[in-house]
C-alpha cells in the first residue's frame, strides 16, 4: 500500500502542474507582461515619430489648451478599466459611454488622436492601439514647451472593447472630494499619496469651470453675506467670485495655476500653499500630514519633473491590457466587429 502511495505520488504531482499551466494559459485572453519602451521597433517602426509630428504641429497651433486637455485625457483614460483607450469609445444607442459621462463632458483632444490612428492605420494597419496613441499624445503635448522628452512611454496596451458612462462617474474622482475619498479612489488604481501628490500637479496647467469650483466661493457658511471657503485666500476668492457672477456659472473656466498658468512647473505647488488652489481636491491635499509634507518639499522644479516623470508612468500602467488581451482598434471610437 504504502509502495501503491509513493509510486503515485510524481503522476499526481504531474497532473497538479498541468492543471495550474491549463489554469494559467486557459480562461480566453492572456496578459502578455508588461509594457515596454520601443514595443513598436519592429512591427511599425513609424509609430512614436507620427504620433510625435501630429501632436508637436496640433499642439503648435495651440499652446495654451491642448496640453491640458491631451494630458487630462490620459488621466481619464486611465481611471476607468485602466489605460485601455476606453474612454474614446462612441456611446451606440443601447449604451452611453464614458465620454458621455458628466465628468468628461470637457474632455477634448479626441480628434488629435483620431488624426494620429489615422495615418498610423495607413502606415501599419491593426498594430498600434488607440491607448499607447493616448499615452504618447499625452507625453509629446506637454513635452511641447521643453523640446525634449520629460518621461519615456512605455508601450504595448491593447484597446478594452467596453465603455460604460456608469463607470466614469463612479471611478474619476471628483473636485469636491475629501482627502480620504481621494487616497482611497488613487489606492484603488495602485496608486499611493505620493502620487495623487505628484500627479495632482498637472493642475499646474489647463483650466477648470466656475460651477466646479462655486460652491466654494458663494455663501459658503451659509450665511446671507458673500462668504468663501475659508481654506481658500481672500484675495483669490474675491477674484473668482468677480470672475464667476455665480457658482452655477458652467460656462466660464479660469486657469488652474494663476501666475504660471502655461507652463508645466511646480507653480501649482506654490498656489496651494498659499490657499490657491482652484477645487477642494486641490485644497485637500492640504489635510494629510504625510500629503502636506511632500507639498512642501515639492517646489523645486528640477524635483517636481523628476517626481511627476515616476508617477505618469506607474499612472500609465494601470489595469493595461496586454498580450491578446483586447484588441488593436482599427478606429479608436468603434470597437472592432467580430
Ligand atoms: C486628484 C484628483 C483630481 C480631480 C478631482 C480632478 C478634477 C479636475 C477638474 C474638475 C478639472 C476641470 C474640468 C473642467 O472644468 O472642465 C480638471 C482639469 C484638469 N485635470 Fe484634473 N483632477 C484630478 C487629477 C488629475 C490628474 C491625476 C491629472 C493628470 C495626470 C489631471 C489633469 C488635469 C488637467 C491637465 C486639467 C485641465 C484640462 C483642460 O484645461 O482642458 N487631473 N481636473
Amino acid at each position: 500500500m504504502a509502495a501503491m502511495t509513493m509510486r503515485r505520488r510524481p503522476a499526481m504531482e504531474v497532473v497538479v502542474v498541468v492543471v495550474a499551466v491549463v489554469m494559467m494559459l486557459g480562461g480566453g485572453a492572456r496578459a502578455g507582461g508588461p509594457l515596454k519602451a520601443h514595443y513598436y521597433r519592429h512591427a511599425c517602426p513609424e509609430a512614436e515619430v507620427v504620433v510625435r509630428e501630429i501632436v508637436t504641429a496640433r499642439v503648435a497651433a495651440d499652446p495654451a489648451a491642448l496640453p491640458a486637455r491631451l494630458l487630462r485625457l490620459f488621466f481619464h483614460d486611465c481611471f476607468v478599466r485602466g489605460c485601455d483607450a476606453s474612454v474614446l469609445i462612441d456611446s451606440t444607442s443601447g449604451s452611453s459611454a464614458e465620454k458621455d459621462a458628466a465628468p468628461n463632458g470637457s474632455l477634448a483632444g479626441y480628434d488629435v488622436i483620431d488624426s494620429a490612428k489615422a495615418v498610423l492605420e495607413a502606415v501599419c494597419p491593426g498594430v498600434v492601439s488607440c491607448a499607447d496613441i493616448v499615452a504618447l499624445a499625452a507625453r509629446d503635448a506637454v513635452s511641447f514647451q521643453f523640446g525634449r522628452d520629460l518621461w519615456d512611454v512605455q508601450l504595448g496596451r491593447r484597446d478594452g472593447v467596453v465603455s460604460l458612462a456608469s463607470e466614469a462617474l463612479s471611478n474619476l474622482p471628483a473636485p469636491t472630494d475629501n482627502f480620504t475619498t481621494l487616497r482611497s479612489n488613487f489606492a484603488g488604481k495602485g496608486l499611493d499619496v505620493k502620487d495623487l501628490v505628484i500627479l495632482s500637479g498637472a493642475h499646474t496647467i489647463g483650466v477648470g469651470h466656475c460651477n466646479l469650483f462655486g460652491a466654494r466661493l458663494f455663501n459658503f457658511t451659509g450665511a446671507a453675506a458673500p462668504s468663501a471657503d475659508p481654506t481658500l485666500n481672500a484675495a483669490y476668492a474675491a477674484q473668482l467670485r468677480a470672475t464667476c457672477g455665480s457658482a452655477s456659472n458652467n460656462v466660464t473656466a479660469v486657469p488652474m495655476d494663476p501666475g504660471s498658468a502655461a507652463r508645466f512647473d511646480a507653480h501649482y505647488f506654490v498656489n496651494l500653499k498659499l490657499g490657491r488652489g482652484l477645487f477642494a481636491s486641490d485644497a485637500a491635499l492640504l489635510d494629510d500630514r504625510h500629503a502636506a509634507a511632500l507639498i512642501h518639499d515639492l517646489t523645486g522644479q528640477d524635483r517636481f519633473l523628476a517626481e511627476f516623470k515616476n508617477a505618469i508612468r506607474k499612472m500609465g500602467r494601470v489595469g493595461v491590457l496586454t498580450g491578446d488581451q483586447g484588441e488593436i482598434r482599427r478606429n479608436c471610437r468603434i470597437v472592432n466587429s467580430k
